[in-house]
């Protein structure tokens, strides 16, 4: 039996092989809409071979996507990869591929903001309906699964607060109440890779490439890999929908995942390091890092996930003015302020209680102070602790 590579190694190795490097050492960048066949039986051939790797028109991909898509699959040990031209097209084509109207779905109450507004102002013009759950739920989902329901939605961490799920445990509990349901699970804290969804039955891990794989704030990418029971459904649904990426893009995506397993040991690193110093702080009342006892579900990180990423939350003992917050917010030497996340540079958000509260459909936050959010990247850290430092001495 073939034995299986470590995650550094399949980073680097997956998707070049010699069809799409042509003899280099990365996959050639194929920029095409028109693809010509040589003749009638190649045109048939590609035709009939379409959604199998066959270079048949631009919106279906070329050698440089094929390259990517291999990668991701093989990666994440699905049946295949549909790529989007963002990480919001992913979640919602992914939905989109596995309801009617009528249906019913399942949205984690920490979902991303844009995913909930989707649910809320998009599918519900299609009388699909959602019901928000309390992502610590756990198997007690199984209780509110309707007769009609098609999609259970899960995010995990959940966005900004941080929650990591029991995702065996709600599968199990999904499954043994309708094994049709569709499992989908926004995986892009851990890169794809940290947390081997399709492993624990999930049937579509997606990701905002934006962030991890693209890996240098200069890209917008969305992928979705598929079990073998959905992934016809999702590539011919998401492909008629239009769902296409740049060859450039691509390329870039894949050149992301050559150092993405050194980027992730050190966000992994200095996050841990920075989220230890602020939990012994005495301005913060409790840090959200998925690898902390403190954080909401850590045994479920312990149990099922391989490593860490960067990007966690802390909360203030106090909930900050808002003079207090732009004092705070503003003069911070190496963090920026900025909505993404995933890439070389470390970043800094913050909410309040209550803006926090109106993006909770399914119960409240149990704090009273203002939450920072903090992207830790690839800088020295003892300098980002003293830049962190030097912004608690403005509100102290
Ligand atoms: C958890 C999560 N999912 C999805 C997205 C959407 O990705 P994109 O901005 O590439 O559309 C984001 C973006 O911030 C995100 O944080």
């Amino acid at each position: 039996m073939k034995k299986k590579m470590h995650l550094e190694t399949q980073l680097v190795t997956a998707g070049r092989e010699k069809r799409y490097t042509q003899g280099a050492v990365n996959a050639v960048i194929q920029r095409a809409s028109s693809l010509v066949f040589d003749s009638v039986k190649d045109k048939k051939f590609a035709t009939a071979n379409r959604a199998k790797g066959e270079l048949f028109y631009g919106r279906r991909g070329t050698l440089t996507h094929f390259s990517f898509q291999k990668a991701m699959t093989d990666l994440e040990g699905g049946a295949g990869c549909s790529l989007y031209p963002c990480g919001a097209a992913a979640v919602t084509n992914a939905i989109l591929a596995f309801v009617s109207g009528g249906d019913h779905i399942l949205m984690t109450g920490a979902a991303y903001e844009p995913t909930q507004d989707f649910c809320n102002k998009i599918l519900s013009k299609f009388n699909v309906s959602t019901t928000y759950y309390d992502p610590m739920i756990g198997a007690g989902i199984a209780g509110l699964i309707q007769p009609n329901t098609r999609v259970v939605f899960l995010e995990s961490p959940g966005s900004i607060t941080m929650e990591v799920q029991d995702v065996p445990g709600m599968i199990k509990a999904i499954r043994a109440v309708n094994p049709e349901i569709v499992i989908m699970l926004d995986n892009t804290w851990a890169a794809g890779v940290l947390f081997r969804a399709l492993d624990y039955g999930v049937d579509i891990s997606i990701q905002a490439g934006t962030k991890y794989t693209i890996g240098h704030s200069d890209g917008m990418l969305g992928t979705a890999v598929a079990n073998e029971r959905c992934w016809d459904r999702l590539r011919e649904n998401s492909y008629l929908m239009g769902q296409t990426l740049d060859a450039d893009t691509a390329y870039m995506a894949a050149r992301g995942l050559r150092t993405l397993g050194v980027r992730l040991k050190q966000h992994e690193e200095s996050s841990i390091a920075i989220a230890r110093w602020l939990s012994a702080h005495p301005l913060v009342e409790r840090v959200n890092h998925p690898a902390l006892a403190e954080c909401p579900g850590h045994p479920f990180f312990e149990r099922d996930f391989s490593g860490s990423s960067g990007l966690f939350s802390f909360v203030l003992k106090n909930r900050l003015s808002d003079e207090q917050l732009a004092g705070y917010l503003d003069n911070f030497t190496l963090f920026h302020m900025a909505y993404s996340w995933g890439g070389f540079e470390s970043l800094i958000l913050a909410n309040q209680p209550e803006e926090l509260n109106e993006i909770r459909p399914a119960g409240k936050v149990d704090f009273t102070g203002t939450l920072v959010r903090v992207h830790i990247g690839l800088e020295n850290v003892e300098e980002l602790i003293a830049d962190l430092e030097a912004g608690f001495a403005r509100i102290a």
